[in-house]
């Protein structure tokens, strides 16, 4: 501990915090624009737009929509974009198999927006989930997701999204040994410029459950995620994962969710010094929404002191389905 100096009465703390001048002088931390990417989903067919129930402003976007919100996103300063695809239940495999189509949809969204705004940059979720008939990040047998045969597959589906132009490959399935995996598939291929963000501090969280409505594989999902997913008791563990994808050459890393782990953040900002995102997940978001929608906080300024947390715990950048909002609330 510090030893602060100075003592009350020559030393009044709240003398800063008089003027609103002198407390953005001393302002220890900022949010900008810049620090916010913008998760969003993406559903086939034109000039289409499906609002999500549990996730209020929020709606899964046809290909067209997602290039103008993306056009729009750019303009408020909002550096990236990360894209999800919510999957005609038709394609859905136990192998998820439509997750390396090349010409799926998330790789057709993906080479639409960089067309049209190469700038901006593109995120990537590496997942089974969106693809696959049993919801999990990978390939579900005898009651648990197999691991090894998992990241071959994982692979593939990297490869496709870097083949359409994707900037940033997200895996977020929390496979042992997949990021190292990808960067050797990327670096085979040619892809060694494109970047890895590992989720890798992921944590098995009730705070999915909109998100999994938003991609369509909350009735899909068979039990739960715990056998690959951070048990949400422990920390030290945080630490191993982390240094293990940083050595397999994960370029950024992610915790998730983020208000209920800030301590992580610290953790990790402090042991590794490495860029560290936080993902405020879609139960984040949808409960300050309904907090707000039945009058019980101010929804803005809860948001942006939210968000403002994640600075101030370390993060470098945030995952939140409010960025756009929010930008529009900093200009
Ligand atoms: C897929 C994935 C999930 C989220 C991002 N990627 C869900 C899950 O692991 O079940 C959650 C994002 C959110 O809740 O906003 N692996």
């Amino acid at each position: 501990m510090a030893s602060f100096p100075g003592s009350f009465p020559s030393t009044r703390l709240r003398r800063l915090r008089k003027h609103p001048w002198s407390r953005k002088l001393v302002a220890e931390h900022v949010l900008t624009p810049a620090d916010l990417i913008w998760p969003v989903f993406v559903i086939e067919g034109k000039d289409k737009q499906e609002p999500i129930a549990s996730m209020p402003g929020v709606s899964r976007l046809s290909i067209d929509l997602l290039v103008k919100a993306a056009g729009e996103a750019k303009k408020l300063g909002i550096p990236a974009i990360a894209v999800f695809p919510k999957i005609d239940a038709k394609l859905k495999t136990p192998d998820g198999r439509e997750a390396w189509n090349a010409d799926n949809l998330i790789c057709r969204a993906v080479a639409a927006v960089k067309k049209k705004h190469p700038d901006l940059g593109v995120i990537c979720d590496v997942a089974l989930d969106p693809f696959n008939s049993d919801g999990h990040d990978g390939i579900w047998q005898d009651g648990d997701v197999m691991n090894d045969a998992s990241v071959e597959l994982l692979c593939r589906q990297a490869l496709v999204q870097a083949e359409a132009g994707c900037d940033v490959i997200a895996p977020s399935d929390m496979m042992d040994g997949r990021v190292g995996a990808i960067r050797g598939a990327l670096d085979a291929a040619g892809f060694e410029q494109v970047q890895i963000l590992s989720y890798a501090a992921k944590y098995a969280s009730a705070f999915y459950g909109p998100f999994r409505d938003a991609v369509g594989s909350k009735n899909a999902l068979k039990g739960d995620k715990k056998t690959y997913q951070m048990d949400p008791a422990n920390s030290n563990e945080a630490l191993r994962e982390v240094a293990l994808d940083l050595a397999e050459g994960a370029d950024m890393v992610m915790v998730k969710p983020g208000l209920p782990y800030l301590d992580i953040i610290r953790r990790i900002k402090d042991e590794f010094q490495m860029p560290t995102l936080a993902y405020q997940v879609s139960g984040e978001y949808a409960m300050l929404k309904a907090a707000d929608k039945n009058g019980w906080l101010d929804g803005d300024r809860a948001m942006a002191e939210t968000l403002l947390s994640f600075k101030r715990a370390g993060s470098d950048a945030i995952l939140t389905y409010a960025a756009v909002d929010m930008a529009k609330r900093l200009k």
